[in-house]
């Protein structure tokens, strides 16, 4: 594991930033496994800088989000469609037709988990995996529980999640209580895996992931069986 910590978030986002331009450089139809949340926020802007500057390019890259919420179409400004569009898609040169996101919306969510773990085997797989982390351990929306689930599926919010993703929504109320994830194959799959967590209230339980013992009960702690995991850290 390569454990990098930093100074700030600006430090953070623009060394996730260069980690993720290197692999778009050295291989321009890269499929780019992505994150939403606070946490890229910060990569996604320096990612903009870099296109706009003329040196990533994004035309060749295509693109799989990790999760939606069930419920939330990409019209929806909660959804993780319209973040994905709003905060990095609309503002790189990427082919929209290439960027992928699970259908909350589905009516039949097992059927929508088995396409996208299809559309990703069909990709070749991940080249890199962006990653936040939530408060209870969280790595898309795969949440604590007694086992590590593989497949792409449709997965009950933890309490402490809808709490945290609250602050994104009108009221508490408006968090949709269940969602579908990549599970832990594609994400373990990916060739490289890159995890982003700033802020004092993270750092307990990323070195419980990081260090602790690997346990579906935290989910991110999978992540110590793979081969090349970079963590970039930064406490304020
Ligand atoms: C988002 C996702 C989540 C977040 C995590 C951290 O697509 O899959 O696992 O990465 O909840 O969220 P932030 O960055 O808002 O603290």
């Amino acid at each position: 594991m390569n454990y990098i910590v930093v100074e700030n978030y600006e430090q953070l986002s623009r060394k996730a930033a260069n980690l993720i331009a290197a692999v778009v450089v050295t291989k321009p139809n890269c499929v780019l496994g992505l994150a939403t949340g606070s946490s890229p926020l910060g990569t996604y802007a320096e990612l903009i800088k870099k296109c706009e500057a003329g040196d990533v390019d994004f035309s060749a890259v295509t693109s799989v989000n990790l999760d939606e919420y069930v419920g939330l179409d990409g019209t929806n400004d909660q959804s993780y469609r319209y973040f994905m569009d709003t905060n990095l898609f609309s503002k790189v040169n990427i082919d929209h037709s290439k960027t992928h996101v699970p259908n909350g919306c589905a009516a039949d969510l097992a059927a929508e988990g088995a396409r996208y773990d299809e559309l990703i085997r069909s990709l070749g797989g991940i080249d890199l995996q962006l990653l936040g982390i939530g408060l209870d351990g969280h790595i898309g929306f795969n949440e604590p529980d007694d086992c590590f689930t593989a497949a792409t599926h449709e997965v009950e919010l933890d309490p402490s999640t809808i709490e945290a993703n609250a602050r994104f929504f009108e009221k508490k109320e408006d968090v949709p209580t269940s969602a579908i994830t990549m599970g832990m194959m594609s994400i373990m799959q990916a060739k490289k895996v890159l995890l982003i967590a700033n802020g004092a209230k993270k750092k307990e339980i990323l070195e419980k992931s990081l260090f602790g013992p690997i346990t579906p009960a935290v989910p991110a702690s999978i992540l110590q069986l793979h081969p090349d995991l970079t963590v970039i850290f930064s406490e304020n």
